[in-house]
């Protein structure tokens, strides 16, 4: 094994974490290569500094003036040279406080600075080589993103193991998740959660979210190492008064000593800059030391240097940029009220429908989305929409069809809907 790498183990031996790691994940590290010596040189080469692969002119990078213009005045430096690793570190302390102005909880609670990843699927593919060998046990609930299955089956290799989102009151099954927690063999539980759910669209209660909480507090408690990570792609979109405003992950960052939680989130979705492709990683452990969030954080930059070597330094600027202008918390205000008055026009359109039981909406109260369980073959009736009316929708597992409300003008989803139902009786008659 790699001496450093050796090195973060031992700092991290004692830790839920170093338990957890797979067999990638314990071998990874960040090289003092290129990167690190470069860095180094960035602080002492006072006379030439010949160590990074750029080209430089007059200590600021050499550009093309056709590219730099569209960048309206921007400084070059801001936008031609590498970015760090582990992301800008303005950007990555902004993404922080504005985690911690989100989710009261996570006050006062020791956290790793988040790392800059090239969106949220990265994200998720780095914990998934860090922590999943081939054959571990990934249990996600049974309405999840099928990018899932790429990353942990196809990469990784790992099993997922589902439970039945809800139960048939409509609320979150978390009996269902002891179920699959009792029959996972070993001491490691490894497993994803998504609110607001693609594509279900729905988020926990405050209740259901202290009740999940108790529930993997209890097993780590009697001797299970579980890591958790939090999939809040679609956070803030929250439109009931009832459902819980903060993540999943603001609960278990510091319930136990025996739970890693993992909070990926992205601007993606939250800053509506889909094309950037900036997302980050944040680890929380009840009990662990700064050393052991940065020994985590060299081995998420370990697995970043050796996937996309670092994340496009112009978007992390306009991000940084627009997160710190003033006008900033009124426009996501006024972003936030575009969605939710969406979501308001395809609830107050469902209850026309209310007796209908070819299309039977699944609880949603978040995000982007709603899913319908349909009585007949989903894919058919997707088609049938696409072919007589010209509608696109998403059929899953030929059972459900998942509807992006969140794409359609307020003013054409009751007719949307109304078409749904059409073509629903017309299709399966
Ligand atoms: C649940 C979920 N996670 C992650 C992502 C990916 O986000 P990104 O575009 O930042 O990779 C999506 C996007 O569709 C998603 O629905």
């Amino acid at each position: 094994m790699n001496v450093i790498a050796k090195e973060l183990n031992d700092t991290l031996r004692g830790s839920a974490a170093a338990e957890l790691l797979s067999d990638m994940g314990r071998e990874m590290f960040f090289p003092k290569g290129i990167v690190a010596q470069s860095g180094e040189a960035k602080q002492k080469a006072y006379t030439y500094n010949a160590t990074v692969g750029m080209a430089t002119h007059k200590g600021g990078p050499v550009f093309l003036p056709s590219i730099h213009k569209e960048f309206n005045g921007l400084d070059s430096d801001a936008i031609f040279p590498y970015a760090p690793t582990a992301g800008d570190p303005k950007l990555r302390q902004i993404w922080k406080e504005e985690m911690i102005r989100k989710n009261p909880k996570l006050k006062n609670v020791p956290l790793s600075l988040p790392v800059v990843t090239a969106g949220l699927t990265h994200g998720v593919s780095i914990i998934a080589d860090l922590f999943l060998d081939c054959g571990d046990t990934i249990i996600i609930p049974d309405m999840f993103w099928g990018n899932y299955r790429l990353i942990f089956e196809v990469r990784r290799e790992a099993e997922i193991a589902s439970f039945k989102f809800f139960t048939k009151e409509g609320t979150l099954n978390i009996e269902g998740l002891a179920d699959v927690i009792e029959t996972a063999s070993g001491n490691k539980i490894v497993l994803i959660v998504n609110f607001p759910n693609n594509p279900t669209g729905y988020s926990p209660t405050a209740a259901e979210a202290e009740a999940l909480t108790e529930l993997l507090v209890k097993y780590a408690e009697a001797g299970k190492k579980i890591l958790v990570m939090t999939d809040d792609a679609y956070f803030g979109l929250f439109y009931k008064e009832e459902t819980c405003k903060q993540s999943l992950f603001a609960y278990l960052a510091d319930a136990h000593s025996n739970i890693l939680a993992v909070k990926g989130d992205a601007a993606t979705k939250e800053e509506l800059v889909w094309g950037f492709r900036v997302g980050f990683l944040t680890f929380g452990g009840k009990g662990m030391s700064e050393n052991q969030y940065e020994a985590l954080v060299k081995k998420t930059m370990g697995a970043i240097r050796s996937s996309v070597s670092n994340c496009s330094r112009p978007a992390q600027t306009l991000l940084l940029h627009g997160m710190t202008s003033e006008s900033y918390a009124a426009e996501k205000e006024a972003a936030y009220e575009l969605l939710s008055a969406r979501y308001v026009e395809v609830k107050k359109t469902l209850l026309k429908y209310a007796d209908n039981t070819l299309l039977r909406p699944m609880p949603f109260n978040s995000g982007y989305f709603m899913a319908f369980t349909c009585k007949g073959s989903a894919e058919l009736l997707r088609l049938y929409l696409l072919d007589t009316y010209g509608i696109g929708t998403i059929s899953i597992q030929d059972t459900y069809l998942r509807i992006a409300y969140s794409s359609v003008d307020i003013e054409n989803i009751e007719n949307l809907y109304d078409t749904l139902y059409t073509a629903a009786q017309e299709a399966w008659n």
